[in-house]
């Protein structure tokens, strides 16, 4: 979910309906807001920002001190009474809230004894109410005192902004696991889930950690803890442009951010690989260092593309550095009781530094005492705020909430890593370590001869648009590129599809092929390239339609394939970059073909602050 807030002398509601709308990556299943002026007014429904605006239309929007949600459901139906904000029963305060309360079933089985009842079934309402009876319970009435009490008694994550009737020039803001940042403009504040809404008014901000309790009037900020403990506001300075957020001339942002990947991947390696490319400097593992060294272990950690581009790294690391890797979803390995010690390192990959699940993991691998770096793209964001060092990605925003060039930006982070440990721990020649280099500094032009394709693609893409299942095969570091590949198109054109890897067909999948089933084969030349020519034979003789990634040139699969897409011939450190930009587009144009809203497909969220 996304919240927003605005205490100041303008109008709140441009600057929180503007806010929401880029958010709303966050989740669009409904939104809402609240404005006070001589009154309070709020005004919510079901769906995308859009409605909400169409809602608000004709009534009145005045007021200076307003809050804002955009909610990716968890607890009830995306209805309009589920939407946030969610006003106390007594109307007393009313709250918008990104994260989830565990205990809020008890809580509320509390406050019906207590004789409050429910208008909605989430887990919001709970704490609204919760606050208020609070509130009207302790001798001294106040906000604040009641919020922070109020907030001891919640398990879970909330990143909270709330206002109160009786104090009307105030907004309480509060975090614990769901990020909230505060903007500080002259004599007035800025709230939101990330900086993207901020940017344009202010670049000072102040990220809240955990159990910060922010109190905020017209010209001052009050920072304390949830004990009271005064704090000291550590003001940041955000350097993000407008530009970034623009589609600039393209239709969506998913086919910008495909196009931009020459240029991401380029400030990924930039300033990190010296120019005569000779040899990587990545500053923010320099203190971790001697830890990659010793280190008998490295554990991948992360969610979605994310953990594919994990995946990817694991047969890097393995084939260059020669220590064992293990890649885990974050949501699995912080629930199993991982075996952790202090030789393994744990690295975090997140595009948006927040994923919930990511973030639990990488505390408790902390407090197992592994080292963890991380591997993210937003500035500022949770986990790398948590870790022990890392690299950032540095991608610029992703707005498409399939990922596409935050995962080319994370493989040539791991690339770029696991070639550098490759070289220092004396597993990879100093010869291939620069060939390695050499090959990344030509991935930017590489993949612009495959952006020049995308009429064909779309060609191909047609032709398959009617399909209802498909499947993606390829092995070592491009089986990862296959699982990606199908998640691109399960999530832009809602079409199912599997990644499989390629012989591992033959256990299963291969029943489902007859010659209505798309098979992609990510095909590139490679040690493998002989077997999965062989896999690619199984297809075929079962009739099915095969699309291959091939190398250039490659005569034998041009003439065996339904369809081919041709990338530039490259070492196969960096296939991986190469191979999977025809997938995105294919899911991409899939997707356009098929009508679908590509940038913000349904039920996904882009950061899944929830676990
Ligand atoms: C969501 C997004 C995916 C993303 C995943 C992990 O599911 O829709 O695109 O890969 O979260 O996000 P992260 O920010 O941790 O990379």
């Amino acid at each position: 979910c996304g919240i927003v807030g605005y205490i100041g002398d303008k109008n709140a509601y441009p600057i929180l309906i503007n806010g929401l709308k880029m958010l709303e990556y966050r989740g669009y299943d409904s939104s809402g807001i609240a404005l006070l002026g001589d009154e309070q007014r709020v005004y919510k429904c079901q769906g995308k920002i859009a409605n909400l605006e169409e809602l608000v239309s004709d009534k009145d929007t005045s007021g200076k001190i307003g809050i804002g949600h955009t909610r990716w459901a968890t607890h009830g139906e995306p209805t309009d009474q589920n939407a946030h904000p969610h006003t106390s029963m007594n109307g007393h305060f009313t709250l918008v809230h990104n994260g989830i309360i565990e205990n809020y079933s008890r809580l509320r089985d509390d406050l019906i004894e207590l004789g409050y009842t429910f208008q909605s079934q989430t887990d919001t309402e709970v704490l609204v109410n919760l606050i208020e009876y609070v509130y009207l319970n302790s001798e001294e009435k106040s906000a604040e005192i009641a919020v922070r009490a109020a907030l001891k008694k919640v398990v879970g994550a909330y990143g909270i902004v709330i206002v109160c009737n009786e104090e009307p020039n105030k907004l309480i803001a509060a975090r614990k696991g769901s990020p909230l940042v505060i903007g500080i403009g002259n004599d007035e504040y800025f709230l939101a889930s990330d900086a993207t809404p901020i940017v344009g008014y202010t670049n000072q901000v102040l990220y809240l950690n955990d159990h910060d309790v922010a109190i905020i009037e017209r010209g001052s900020l009050t920072l304390k803890n949830i004990n009271n403990d005064p704090l000291v506001a550590k003001i940041k300075q955000v350097d993000l442009s407008i530009g970034e957020l623009q589609k600039n001339g393209y239709d969506h942002f998913m086919l910008k951010e495909i196009f931009e990947q020459p240029n991401t991947i380029e400030q990924s390696f930039k300033g990190r690989i010296k120019t005569d490319n000779s040899d990587i400097v990545l500053g923010g593992l320099h203190n971790v260092m001697p830890k990659l060294m010793d280190a008998r272990r490295l554990i991948i950690i992360g969610c979605g593309t994310s953990w594919h581009a994990g995946l990817v790294g694991e047969y890097l690391f393995e084939e260059y550095c020669r220590i064992p890797v293990e890649v885990e979803y974050a949501s699995e390995f912080r629930y199993r009781n991982p075996i952790i010690d202090e030789d393994d390192v744990v690295i975090a990959i997140s595009q948006s530094g927040e994923t919930a699940d990511t973030l639990a993991a990488v505390k408790l691998a902390k407090e197992r005492g592994a080292t963890v770096l991380g591997i993210c793209n937003v500035v500022g964001s949770s986990i790398p705020r948590e870790t022990d060092g890392g690299v950032y990605i540095h991608a610029g925003v992703e707005i498409g909430v399939a990922s596409t060039k935050a995962f080319t930006a994370q493989v040539t982070i791991l690339t770029m890593m696991a070639a550098l440990l490759g070289k220092e721990r004396g597993k990879l020649s100093l010869e291939d370590y620069r060939v390695i280099i050499q090959e990344l500094s030509e991935v930017p032009e590489k993949i612009k001869t495959i952006l020049k394709t995308t009429d064909h693609i779309r060609k191909v893409a047609d032709k398959y648009k009617d399909a209802v299942n498909a499947l993606y095969l390829g092995r070592g570091a491009l089986f990862p590129v296959a699982l990606e590949g199908a998640l691109k198109l399960k999530e832009v054109s809602y079409l199912h599809a599997e990644g499989y890897a390629a012989a591992e067909m033959k256990h299963g999948p291969i029943a489902l092929v007859d010659d209505n089933l798309p098979v992609v084969v990510v095909a590139a030349k490679d040690r493998y390239y002989e077997k999965v020519v062989s896999n690619i034979q199984e297809v075929k003789a079962r009739k099915g339609n095969i699309i291959a990634v091939v190398s250039e040139g490659d005569t034998q699969l041009d003439k065996m394939c339904d369809d081919i897409f041709e990338i530039p011939r490259s070492h196969p450190a960096v296939a991986p970059l190469l191979t999977i930009i025809p997938l995105q587009l294919f899911a991409y144009y899939v997707a356009i073909l098929r009508g679908t809203d590509v940038d913000q497909p349904r039920n996904l969220a882009k950061s899944v602050t929830v676990e």
